[in-house]
């Protein structure tokens, strides 16, 4: 099957830093799909051309999240879910592509969310192509905790590992589980709400498509970590904007 990865990403300085690591990780899987889908009105120069050297099978999309549904610089990360709008849009694309001759087969999909800020193990993408439903695993560094995780007895999730609200629905990390194609094709309704509740954005969507009982437990029954929430540290630019000011600042025409 393949893996189609649908990643958000949005223009800032650290942008080609961390889109380059993801698609220098994709570069050693087989048969994997990237729909990367930026949060902008307009797909940028930047992304397009990357994604043209990047060797990869991809997609180049773009949507830009509504204003109200922005973040606004100063707000605390946890106020609006991010990313929302442009995973459906890779949804949208799925389902639409799927429909036609030369699209995504319906039989051979694996669908995941992949953030570009992350870390994966080229492993993890082996743990999710066989996925029937909707499989999952441990997350490391991720809610306050060394990491989450389904808890498995019997071969079965029973419950989930996690440090806040363990009765929400899923409380599963967006890199914690991957759906395959057909649940997603054969629920044409099935999104992302963006104005779920801190927390509920990963359950908005997993609500209705499968219960705890059906999930798959992958990465040797849910005991090892293969991805990463890490966050990447915004650069200073403190010397930059002072050299500015004397007319020294670095050539602008060198992309970063
Ligand atoms: C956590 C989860 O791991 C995310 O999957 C979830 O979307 C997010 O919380 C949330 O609450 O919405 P976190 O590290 O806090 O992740 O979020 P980011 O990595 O900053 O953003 C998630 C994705 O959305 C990234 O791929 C990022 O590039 C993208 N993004 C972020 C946008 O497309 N637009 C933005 O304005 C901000
Ligand atoms: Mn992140």
């Amino acid at each position: 099957p393949t893996i189609y990865i649908i990643t958000p990403t949005y223009a800032r300085l650290v942008q080609k830093a961390e889109l380059t690591r993801l698609s220098q990780t994709f570069l050693h899987v087989p048969q994997l799909h990237w729909i990367l889908v930026e949060d902008s009105p307009e797909k940028t120069a930047l992304v397009g051309e990357f994604l043209k050297h990047s060797g990869l099978t991809y997609t180049h999309l773009n949507v830009a999240t509504p204003r109200e549904r922005k973040l606004q610089e100063g707000d605390p990360s946890w106020l609006k879910p991010r990313g929302a709008e442009q995973r459906n849009e890779g949804l949208r694309w799925l389902r639409e592509s799927s429909r036609g001759q030369q699209g995504a087969r319906p039989d051979h999909g694996v669908v995941y969310f992949a953030d570009d800020d992350n870390t994966y193990s080229v492993q993890l993408f082996e743990e999710m192509r066989g996925t029937q439903m909707v499989s999952v695993w441990p997350v490391g560094l991720v809610g306050g905790m060394r990491f989450e995780r389904p808890v498995v007895e019997g071969g079965r999730v029973v419950r989930f590992h996690t440090g806040w609200r363990p009765s929400r629905p899923f409380p599963l990390d967006m890199a914690g589980f991957a759906v395959s194609l057909r649940l997603v094709l054969a629920n044409p309704e099935s999104r992302f709400d963006g104005d779920a509740p801190m927390g509920f954005l990963e359950s908005s969507f997993l609500q209705g498509l499968v219960t705890m009982e059906e999930l798959e437990p992958k990465a040797d029954m849910c005991t090892k970590v293969l991805v990463w929430h890490t966050r990447t540290e915004k650069p200073k630019m403190k010397r930059e904007e002072a050299l500015q000011k004397q007319g020294l600042g670095s050539d602008p025409a060198v992309e970063v």
